[in-house]
């Protein structure tokens, strides 16, 4: 066991507008993750810290938070990769609900537009609409994404742009697009060409880095943005 000081951003927006910095000193044992800290803080030294947890092994996406400066699970994030001083702060893009918690609300919208579900209006075959292994194999990493908003949290457009839909809504938008039995490609290429839209992904590659699934996300954007060119949606 080794003890981590753990430097937490603090802030209850519907009791002070200030936020403030709280330290904690924690025993962990080098396999035990940032949420093991978390869980340790709030249980034996201060039950009002306020974090977001469910699976604890990077399937839900809900414990993402920013780790040393960068984004990521905190499930995932092992102590022994880390120094022995950890800054932990919310999502940097989202109002802060408290602490660690932010308002997933704007995120989750942002998904709307990009019509994530299959459209298909032509009748169906007896059984279930197939897809060969390599049509499958299109959208494959692009269906491992888990929403934990990482890349969109640590997107330069999406900081300054709240209309930007976001890197993660935009991999959504290409799962479909690119999805063989799917037929609304156009119509969502048309709903995401607009001035706030596709092209106003600048290839910076933050999401890359963050991506806790390791998802080309940009690489994903960019064969987006070769359909709309082909298909003529224009800027
Ligand atoms: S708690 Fe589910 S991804 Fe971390």
């Amino acid at each position: 066991m080794k003890r981590y000081t753990f430097r937490i951003r603090r802030h209850d927006p519907e009791a002070t507008p200030a936020e403030r910095w709280d330290t904690f000193e924690v025993e962990m044992s080098p396999t035990e993750c940032v949420l093991d800290a978390l869980i340790r803080i709030k249980d034996t030294l201060d039950s009002t810290l306020a974090f977001r947890r469910s699976c604890a092994h990077g399937i839900c996406g809900s414990c993402a938070v920013m780790i040393n400066g960068k984004n990521a699970l905190a499930c995932q994030s092992l102590i022994k990769y880390l120094p022995r001083k950890i800054t932990l702060e919310p999502l940097p893009a989202l109002p802060v609900i408290r602490d660690l918690v932010v308002d997933m609300e704007p995120f989750f919208k942002a998904n709307e537009p990009m019509m994530p579900y299959l459209v298909n209006n032509e009748s169906p075959p007896e059984r279930e609409r197939l897809q060969s292994p390599e049509e499958q194999k299109k959208t494959l990493e692009s269906v491992t994404c888990i929403m934990c908003s990482c890349c969109t949290n640590s997107c330069p457009t999406f900081w300054y742009d709240r209309k930007f839909p976001g890197p993660s809504a935009l991999l959504k938008a290409y799962r479909f697009t690119f999805d063989s039995r799917d037929r609304a490609g156009d119509e969502r290429l048309a709903g995401i060409t607009g001035p706030h839209g596709l092209w106003r992904c600048h290839s910076v590659y933050n999401c890359v880095e963050t991506c806790p699934k390791q998802i080309d996300i940009t690489r994903h954007i960019a064969e987006l943005k070769r359909l709309a060119v082909r298909k003529r949606f224009g800027k």
